[in-house]
């Protein structure tokens, strides 16, 4: 019989930064499904890939000195980038896709050229706002206060030649697409896109820009580039074989099963994907499920913010499988989820720890200590079994329900309800009790034994979170290759007889919480302040001062003859000063956090000496001390300008 396909996907991640929680969050979701569906038999693709183009890579690379194609070779392939990153997550992906592979550019220029060549292409003009040092367009509802929402500058009105596509008629056939059937999921991602994008009308889609040179060029047409997302969706398919040949498996696998995708770019998938398919005349995908985000604190993780988890940290400190699994066991998958190491740690503890661990070790312990390692074959049933049994036997049809349905949450809370209500048959069976009558010796195999089932049973379905751990496990419970598959996991008494269990190191050890509290939290905040950019300066002021205003300054260099500390004062130092006139001027400065009184006196600075004075704790200060301000990862740092000393006082500058 042929199997079943099954071809699934993660979005294609922007190398613009190291990939963080959230990203891993999505591809092992996926990784859980793709797992699934090849345990329960299926013919599985799994894609995942890299989404290389567009002008904020063109601008990184910029900053950063070095080609977009090296900027982007670095996060992809270079240490700890994103291929590093899967590897070390245990991503099971078929493959990778960089739309960067020169099959899918080609492939891309072709699928442009087709659309134009059907009509759903065509010229028109861009109007919109500039910013001109971004070099980037914008519309209307992106600018923050009215200015560019990358720099905060100005922007003015401006208008380009571009291409556009004619996603506007398609917006019935995408409608009835959202809301009579069952593609876009969760339900409740079909009112967003129908209200928020269908119902206020769509308007056709620039599909190409001028203003940057980083992306697929549109080859009929020198200077337009293929806008980025038309790019990116399309590799759905070319990562297949599609107006290519570097691959050939398009007709086997398309058309996708599902689509895995953040909510924030749910719109594109469900809306201008399918309208693209049915210009080019191609099979939909059969589903698009929105998953939320991982949020931190509430707030989204942004590498600006400094609150982006490191998914290298949590993976080297706690293991990859309780990673993977913390991540699905915890948040549902549709809503959003918030992050925190103590969810993190509570996890590990109570799920793993003394749920799944403790289970497992002290079931292969008591079989050790009490059998030598291996089961005798007779058994000894009782009416109190039948409840576990049936529990475990049964299991894997809740599950499967839940994993359809992506309910990693649910499908994993249905296997621990299982492994909870095993170690509450321990407990009622004593088995240190039986053990010590030699009568009982059967009927206490027969409880070994039904543990060891009922923990074969939920090994099983756990593969797909927990693979390298389950091997594991099914070693230390003696279950053969015959036993771990989809086929038994339904089947009561799979486990051979006269099974030989070997108690292996705890898998999952018990974490001290408040210990391990503190120092995730300093490793943390020293990799956030590691991040931050070394040396930082204000932007530039853009708008000028006029001449004459700026001459009204009166700047002089002064020489400092005393400075002490403002009594009752953290900040302020007071400073005596020769201008000049023969007259001492004070001056109060809040620098005292970065001088001493005696690193100062005997130099020379330069204060501006016509401000009106302003009192400070009761001094009245004449004038302003100059200094130059910066940051260094992060902290503020001030130095007093100080000029030569053969500068005499009173020496006016400008
Ligand atoms: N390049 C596009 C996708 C093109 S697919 C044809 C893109 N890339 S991305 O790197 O910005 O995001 C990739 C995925 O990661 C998105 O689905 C996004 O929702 C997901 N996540 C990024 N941050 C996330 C969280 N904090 N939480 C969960 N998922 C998040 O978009």
């Amino acid at each position: 019989m042929e199997r079943k396909k099954f071809y699934i996907t993660t979005p294609i991640y922007y190398p613009s930064d190291k990939l963080h929680i959230g990203h891993t969050y999505c591809t092992v979701a996926t990784d859980a499904m793709a797992r699934y569906k090849r345990l329960t038999g299926c013919d599985v693709m799994f894609l995942t890939g890299t989404d290389e183009h567009g002008q904020k890579i063109e601008t990184k690379a910029r900053e950063a000195g070095i080609t977009p194609q090296q900027f982007v070779d670095n996060i992809v392939e270079g240490e700890k980038g994103v291929k590093d990153l899967w590897k070390l997550m245990n991503i099971s992906n078929d493959r990778f896709i960089r739309t960067t592979d020169k099959y899918h550019e080609k492939a891309v220029q072709r699928i442009f050229r087709k659309m134009y060549d059907n009509g759903d292409i065509y010229k028109g003009s861009y109007k919109g706002k500039y910013c001109t040092p971004c070099e980037s367009f914008w519309t209307e509802s992106q600018l923050v206060d009215g200015k560019c929402p990358d720099c905060g500058r100005p922007v003015q009105d401006a208008e380009e030649e571009a291409y556009f596509f004619r996603l506007s008629k398609y917006a019935d056939r995408v409608r009835h697409l959202l809301e009579d059937t069952d593609f876009l999921q969760p339900k409740s991602r079909v009112n967003e896109m129908v209200n928020n994008f269908i119902k206020p009308g769509l308007e056709d889609l620039c599909v190409s820009r001028t203003s940057f040179t980083w992306g697929v060029p549109v080859d009929f047409d020198p200077g337009h580039v293929v806008y980025v997302w038309v790019d990116a969706l399309f590799n759905y398919m070319t990562a297949l074989g599609y107006e290519n040949d570097a691959h050939d498996d398009l007709r086997k696998y398309w058309p996708a099963d599902v689509h895995i995708v953040g909510k924030e770019i749910v719109r594109f998938h469900s809306i201008i994907w399918p309208a693209m398919l049915m210009s080019v005349g191609e099979p939909l995908p059969k589903h698009v499920y929105g998953h939320g985000w991982l949020v931190f604190n509430g707030g989204k993780m942004s590498k600006s913010l400094g609150n982006v988890v490191d998914p290298y940290l949590l993976a080297e400190r706690y293991g990859v499988d309780t990673l993977r699994f913390f991540l699905l066991r915890t948040f549902p998958f549709g809503a959003d989820g918030n992050f925190s190491n103590e969810l993190l740690i509570n996890t590990i503890n109570v799920d793993l720890a003394n749920c799944l661990g403790n289970l497992v070790s002290r079931t292969t312990a008591m079989v050790e200590k009490y059998f030598g390692g291996t089961l005798p074959t007779e058994r000894e049933d009782s009416d109190g079994d039948c409840e576990l049994k049936t529990m475990a036997a049964t299991l894997r049809d809740r599950y499967e329900a839940e994993m359809e349905k992506l309910q990693f949450q649910n499908a994993l809370a249905e296997i621990f309800k299982v492994l909870d209500r095993a170690n509450k048959y321990i407990d009622e069976n004593a088995p240190w009790v039986l053990a010590k009558d030699e009568a009982k010796k059967i009927r206490l195999a027969t409880v070994m034994y039904n543990l060891l089932e009922t923990v074969r049973i939920c090994t099983t379905l756990l593969q797909p979170f927990m693979p390298e751990s389950c091997e594991k496990i099914f070693a230390a419970i003696g279950a053969c290759e015959c036993c771990r598959g989809w086929d038994k996991a339904n089947v009561w008494g799979s486990l051979r007889a006269d099974v030989t269990v070997t108690k292996g190191e705890a898998l999952f050890p018990r974490i001290d919480a408040e210990k391990e509290l503190q120092e995730l939290a300093a490793i943390q905040e020293a990799q956030k302040k590691a991040a931050l950019p070394n040396l930082e300066v204000e932007p530039l002021t853009e708008e000028n001062v006029d001449f004459d205003t700026f001459c009204q300054c009166d700047m002089r260099a002064v020489k400092i003859k005393a400075c002490e500390p403002v009594k009752k004062s953290d900040k302020l130092l007071k400073f005596t000063l020769d201008d000049g006139t023969g007259t001492d001027r004070i001056i109060l400065s809040g620098i005292h956090k970065f001088y001493e009184p005696e690193q100062l006196i005997g130099k020379t600075a330069v204060a501006i000496v016509n401000l009106p004075p302003r009192k400070m704790m009761g001094i009245p200060s004449c004038g302003m001390l100059l200094s130059a301000v910066h940051k260094e990862k992060g902290e503020e740092k001030l130095h007093l300008l100080l000029v030569d000393d053969s500068i005499p006082a009173g020496a006016k500058l400008g």
